[in-house]
């Protein structure tokens, strides 16, 4: 029951109508009994600040931050985690009485969500990330991450987007930019798509041109949840190459969340059957 005690939690974007996060945190509240709300706020770009200084003067205990804000809330918080700091974007807002810290659990909701269902000990050392927009931004820093990751190659439609996406982030050489040659592919053991292409309702859409680089041995990831299994994983399994869908790190990300406003691991298997729930609606 909300009541005079209840502490919020929010998300901010624009549009928000559409997110997943307050179906998947509101299991996680229900089901440990614990006295909170999650509620999602469409915030235009021109009332960030004054959003910002609402969650301080209300006291609200967190906040999610979505698309178009994820960099420009940066600018109105007292303090950024180094992770969010590296990655350029913020997604989640902590409220420490009154002080305001900005983290990311992007790249932290990847991570766990290709160890856990690959129970992978290390990521192959060639990897192609398709895309270079905000979410390949986390992908990125997370792969840079990893030492074993010898070679990350970034394929995007608008080149420049991507160049500065490796100027910024590439410290040593490790991303390599355009399309790979036959024997470079060879070697490409991880596939990640973090482009829109695929997403509802443009479902017979793929991000990739040629599918005949795909091998069973490869790995391909998939950032879209909407639809489950997209169109570049549907291929992916013809040629007989394990897949992962976007689920997984949606999840994550917001079990991280979740932990760092209230203390309390959620139950992830609560937050996705919720996500799944609101998906078949
Ligand atoms: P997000 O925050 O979800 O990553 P974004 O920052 O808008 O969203 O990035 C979307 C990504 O999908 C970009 O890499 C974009 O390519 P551009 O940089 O060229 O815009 C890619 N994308 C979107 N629609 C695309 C399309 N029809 N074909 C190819 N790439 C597309």
């Amino acid at each position: 029951m909300i009541n005079g005690s209840t502490k919020v939690i929010g998300v901010i974007g624009d549009p928000v109508e559409h997110t997943a996060s307050p179906t998947m945190h509101n299991a996680a509240i229900r089901d440990l009994g614990i006295d909170y709300v999650y509620v999602a706020f469409r915030v235009r770009s021109d009332e960030l600040s004054k959003a910002i200084e609402g969650m301080r003067a209300l006291g609200m205990v967190g906040m999610n931050v979505t698309v178009p804000h994820k960099k420009s809330v940066m600018q109105y918080l007292d303090v950024i985690s180094p992770e969010a700091q590296a990655i350029g974007a913020v997604n989640t807002i902590v409220n420490n009485n009154g002080k305001l810290i900005g983290h990311n659990t992007d790249a932290y909701g990847f991570d766990k969500s290709i160890d856990l269902e690959r129970r992978l000990a290390k990521l192959p050392s060639a990897v192609v990330l398709l895309g270079a927009g905000g979410a390949a931004r986390s992908i990125l820093y997370a792969l840079l991450q990893r030492p074993e990751v010898e070679r990350i190659h970034i394929i995007n439609r608008t080149v420049k987007k991507s160049e500065a996406l490796a100027n910024e982030m590439d410290k040593e050489g490790r991303v390599y930019l355009g399309s790979l040659s036959e024997g470079e592919w060879d070697s490409v053991e991880l596939l990640i798509n973090s482009t829109s292409v695929g997403l509802f309702p443009d479902m017979a859409s793929s991000p990739l041109r040629d599918d005949s680089i795909i091998r069973p041995d490869m790995l391909v990831v998939d950032i879209i949840y909407k639809p489950l299994k997209t169109q570049l994983m549907m291929k992916a399994e013809e040629y007989g190459a394990t897949t992962i869908n976007g689920l997984g790190m949606l999840v994550w990300q917001g079990a991280r969340a979740f932990e760092l406003w209230t203390g309390i691991q959620p139950s992830v298997e609560i937050m996705t059957s919720a996500i799944l729930r609101n998906l078949e609606q």
